[in-house]
């Protein structure tokens, strides 16, 4: 397949209006894209256990809230090169051992077809954060789920191949959240929407996901975002379309029909922002 950089153009979308960029993920360097010629595309930014979730208490949260379910459904929007999914995938083996089944797969999309290509590879770039990270949180196991190249002297990224148990379990197809609010399961669903909320078009946009999201999740669900979402006031629009923060776990959030979304009050900031951009 030839890689090819997607067209999208961020620079007229939400909250970077101002910005130069033609992907989501511009003005970043966690990560860098290369073409099959070896030809730099473009960089973004997602870890390994990204530090903006405390992913041992979701671990056990996720334990404790899903005890008696029988099949869990875990989506993931803005997966990026897999990173995350495969944090994921390794949350779920470390913490649920065979019993991770019944969260597999972990459905898996981006807008970026680019990005995509890199995850289906089996081949991830990460640096020595991610390697650290990887060992911190799965007991020192780096070497039970990754194939390492040359670890010595790191000074750039370099790229690692995945080893058997984590070849299966994830499915990465195309998908733009903003489309897919029907086919999001209502029951029994952990949605990973994490740290791409400030990309969408505008404020309405976000306001609208967040609607759509709170009436969609209905059932014993869980919404995780990222800390990059803040700057978008995210956090706080979710309150308002009737999301709930869970207690001391940053950045996840439960949906439900106990509390209904102040949609008089979402309509009226949508108002207010339109005449501000
Ligand atoms: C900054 S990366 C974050 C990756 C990962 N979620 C993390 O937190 O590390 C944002 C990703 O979201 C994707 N994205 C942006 N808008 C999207 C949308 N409307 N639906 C699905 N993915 C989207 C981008 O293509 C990009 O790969």
């Amino acid at each position: 397949m030839k890689i090819q950089s997607i067209n999208y153009n961020y620079s007229n979308y939400g909250y970077f209006k101002n910005l130069k960029s033609t992907t989501p993920s511009f003005g970043s360097n966690s990560r860098a894209l290369y073409s099959k010629e070896g030809k730099l595309l473009y960089r973004t930014t997602t870890n390994f256990f990204r530090p903006d979730l405390d992913w041992e208490r979701f671990g056990m949260f996720l334990r404790e809230k899903y005890a008696h379910a029988l099949k869990v459904n875990m989506l993931c929007y803005g997966c990026s090169d897999g990173s995350e999914t495969l944090s994921i995938l390794m949350m779920l083996k470390e913490f649920f051992g065979k019993d991770a089944k019944k969260f597999l797969p972990i459905v898996a999309k981006d807008i970026d077809k680019t990005v995509l290509y890199l995850a289906k590879s089996g081949s991830v770039e990460m640096d020595y954060h991610d390697h650290a990270a990887i060992n911190r949180f799965t007991n020192n196991k780096f070497n039970d789920y990754f194939e390492q190249s040359n670890f010595v002297d790191i000074i750039d990224n370099i790229p690692v191949k995945l080893k058997a148990p984590l070849k299966k379990g994830i499915e990465y197809s195309y998908g733009n959240i903003m489309d897919d609010i029907l086919s999001i399961p209502r029951k029994n669903t952990v949605l990973f929407c994490r740290n791409f909320w400030p990309y969408l078009k505008s404020p309405q946009e976000r306001y609208k996901l967040a609607l759509d999201l709170s009436s969609r999740l209905q059932d014993n669900c869980t919404l995780v975002i990222g800390s990059y979402d803040r700057i978008a006031d995210v956090h706080f629009i979710l309150s308002s379309a009737g999301f709930r923060r869970v207690k001391n776990l940053t950045n996840v959030y439960e949906s439900g029909k106990s509390k209904l979304p102040d949609t008089q009050f979402l309509l009226s900031k949508c108002v207010k922002n339109t005449n501000q951009e």
